[in-house]
């Protein structure tokens, strides 16, 4: 018998959040319609100095999306037609579509299945077989760093560049180096799901290196540094002012929120612990120094079991990502099977993201995991 719906605790709850800054959000948003300064300007400046101090990196450069971050950053490593370019198929749909949106060719390799990052041991064969790779993407899933030490040493002996998706991790770090300031290029996204999420699409792009941020921000304005003169073929990608004023209210608070998502990682793992449930969230890697835990994420037997039982209990869950991106109808023509990574496909069978939100409730925690206890028990 399902036991009836008591609550409604949903994946996330953005107007939790809002609540606690409304007043200082709409003040920003309105000093920006006020002055009718609409286009880059002195609150994206000023979002950008605070993300490069925030992430350790020399510049930052905001764009529309973290999808155009990503797609900036191949251009500005002038990678296109005849290149190939190297990421996992367990991620989201841009960190796989930049690369073909840039001309270039799309090579996978499988994650590793621990922590749902690349899988270090088989990039070395990877680059190996494939000659043309001039760029490799790991991804920060979930909040946490891929092993970048190894691909960092892999990349040099190949001479390939690495562009960091760092669009769920701002904020994280491996052996004390945040995410986005260790590769040649970082991307963030500040879509309104993320740990710092703007009223709509916002991205950063963060580099240590002068003349690439020189050029990722003349890319963001069709190329052109000194105006109608184009060096470059580049897009119209810039950060929304409106965006950056309502980012920079926020980033005051991303640290909070931050300890408030660990706070609730630590107590999922603790009630499992104690309530004896066999799930087991992806490890964070050994030198993950800081997890931000844009999502808590499970792997599951009979996941959609799970999850539909969880739906009946009023517990939203998402399943981050279900279909693995080599087995997507749009790269069909890569030749790729069902099959070819089968981490990556397991992955997409098992994984569980619970509710992690800061301000989640935490009799509410205990609900969901006590929830996941007890469809394990009864059947
Ligand atoms: C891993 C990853 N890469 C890229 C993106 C793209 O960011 P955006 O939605 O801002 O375009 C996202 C977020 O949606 C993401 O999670």
């Amino acid at each position: 018998m399902m036991q009836s719906q008591t609550r409604q605790i949903p994946l996330l709850d953005l107007k939790a959040q809002h609540a606690t800054l409304r007043e200082e959000a709409l003040s920003a948003v309105t000093r920006v319609i006020d002055a009718q300064a609409f286009i880059l300007g002195k609150e994206v400046q000023q979002l950008e100095e605070t993300t490069q101090a925030y992430c350790g990196a020399r510049h930052a450069i905001g764009c529309a999306s973290g999808s155009d971050a990503l797609f900036l950053a191949l251009l500005a490593l002038d990678i296109g037609h005849g290149d190939q370019v190297l990421t996992t198929p367990y991620t989201f749909f841009a960190t796989a579509g930049s690369i073909v949106r840039a001309g270039a060719e799309l090579v996978f390799v499988d994650i590793e299945p621990r922590t749902f990052n690349m899988d270090m041991n088989r990039v070395e064969s990877a680059l190996a077989r494939h000659r043309r790779v001039k760029a490799v993407i790991p991804v920060h899933l979930y909040g946490a760093p891929a092993e970048m030490d190894e691909l960092m040493s892999l990349t040099a002996k190949f001479g390939v560049k690495i562009i960091e998706d760092a669009a769920q991790s701002i904020g994280a770090e491996y052996k004390g180096r945040r995410c986005g300031s260790i590769g040649d290029i970082g991307c963030f996204s500040f879509y309104p799901s993320k740990n710092l999420g703007g009223y709509g699409d916002a991205g950063m792009m963060t580099t240590n290196d002068d003349s690439l941020a020189d050029k990722l921000r003349a890319l963001r304005v069709h190329g052109s540094r000194r105006r109608y003169y184009h060096e470059w073929v580049g897009v119209n990608s810039r950060i929304d002012a409106l965006q950056a004023a309502v980012l920079n209210v926020k980033f005051k608070y991303l640290d909070a929120w931050t300890a408030g998502r660990q706070r609730n990682a630590a107590l999922y793992e603790t009630h499992f612990r104690e309530m004896d449930v066999a799930v087991v969230p992806p490890l964070p890697s050994a030198s993950t120094t800081r997890h931000v835990y844009n999502q808590f994420v499970i792997r599951a037997q009979r996941r959609d079991a799970l999850q539909e039982f969880l739906r009946g209990r009023g517990v939203g869950t998402d399943i981050y990502y279900p279909l693995s991106l080599h087995q997507q109808e749009c790269f069909a023509s890569l030749g790729y099977r069902k099959g070819d990574f089968p981490e990556s496909e397991r992955a997409a069978a098992e994984s569980l993201a619970l509710p992690v939100y800061p301000e989640l409730p935490q009799e509410d925690l205990r609900y969901v995991a006590e929830s996941i206890r007890d469809f394990y028990r009864q059947s």
